[in-house]
């Protein structure tokens, strides 16, 4: 038994399909918060509930007891831990959703996986905990004491806490830092979908920096192909880089988008945001000795993607 949280998420869902498609019996715990259209988490939720070996529980990290209460009840093995407050930008604004989420609901999971003694912990973490790093590409041994956002920083402290875990009671805990993940049912806040979107209505896609960002644009069934590995390798205290093998200049993927739609975007240049930074490039050695080894270049992936936009929407 796997208990995955943040199960109606992106990413929640398609490791959800993929341990029940396998044959593995997986809990599955959300909020279902509406940080983008939860209709969107629903229909995910609907297409997992056709699986024999998946149970729902809808209810917030931070209720200790509840969360208690269905461990009891299921006695989960392994937990990952993909629930989260995301968005860099969207932490500008709202700082407290991430105080909630990823400080007091990390805690919580994590005190619940010492006390149940499971062989493996596994959480998500981010490629923006490199922050300020300007050495590239970012590697697991470079310095990450330079956060550029809160969103950031509560990764980057998840990291220490599980650590600490680690040291304190012995609990196997492996942090994954996701470098922009993308792919079918993938989140509205993120380039992809809101470039579709924007391009699809006829609208000007924001383009931040000039477009001078490069991104390791990571699809989702690697993503999950990394998750599946560390879930596997139970080690005491670890971390690894999660992304593509190549990384992408952001007007590349945009050319991809437009091919895959048909149209030219009109495009409105925008200056650096803050919080953001130009490129997030992966070192993938240490994850890649463990057998990891992204396979799905963007045009494959960006093609799933506006496939999936298409159907899903009907556009
Ligand atoms: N998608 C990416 O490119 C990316 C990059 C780096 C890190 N991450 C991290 O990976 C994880 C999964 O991201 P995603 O893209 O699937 O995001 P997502 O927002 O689609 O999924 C997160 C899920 O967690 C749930 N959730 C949030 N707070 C909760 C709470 N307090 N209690 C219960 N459920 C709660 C949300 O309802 C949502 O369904 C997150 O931790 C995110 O920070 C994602």
């Amino acid at each position: 038994m796997i208990l995955v949280t943040g199960a109606a998420g992106f990413i929640g869902f398609h490791l959800c399909k993929r341990l029940v498609a396998d044959g593995y019996e997986v809990v599955g715990i959300d909020n279902l918060n509406a940080y983008y259209d939860p209709s969107l988490k629903e229909a995910r939720l609907a297409i997992l509930a056709g699986f024999k070996g998946f149970t729902f529980h809808r209810l917030d990290m931070c209720d200790y007891e509840g969360l208690r209460a269905i461990v009891d009840r299921h006695r989960p093995a392994r937990i990952c831990h993909l629930a989260a407050q995301a968005g860099v930008r969207y932490s500008l604004t709202n700082p407290f959703a991430y105080q909630k989420s990823n400080n007091e609901g990390f805690l919580s999971v994590l005190e619940i996986a010492r006390c149940c003694r499971v062989e493996n912990f596994v959480y998500a973490s981010s490629s923006s905990v490199y922050g300020g790093n300007a050495k590239l590409p970012f590697s697991e041994s470079d310095r990450v004491d330079n956060p550029l956002s809160l969103y950031a920083a509560t990764k980057r402290s998840n990291e220490l806490t599980a650590h600490c875990y680690s040291r304190l009671y012995g609990l196997n805990c492996s942090g994954l830092r996701f470098f922009t993940v993308y792919g079918p049912w993938g989140r509205p806040d993120m380039a992809l979908f809101l470039f579709t979107k924007a391009i699809l209505e006829g609208r000007p896609i924001e383009v931040f920096n000039g477009g001078k960002m490069k991104r390791n644009f990571t699809y989702v069934d690697d993503i999950v192909d990394g998750i599946l590995l560390t879930l596997s390798h139970p080690l005491p205290s670890e971390i690894y880089n999660i992304g593509n093998s190549r990384a992408e200049d952001l007007m590349d993927f945009i050319g991809e988008i437009e091919t895959n739609l048909g149209t030219k975007a009109a495009i409105d240049f925008r200056p650096m945001q803050a919080g953001d930074v130009p490129a997030t490039i992966a070192d993938i050695d240490k994850l890649s000795r463990l057998g990891y080894a992204p396979k799905t270049n963007i045009d494959a992936g960006v093609k799933r993607f506006v496939q999936w936009y298409r159907d899903y929407y009907r556009v």
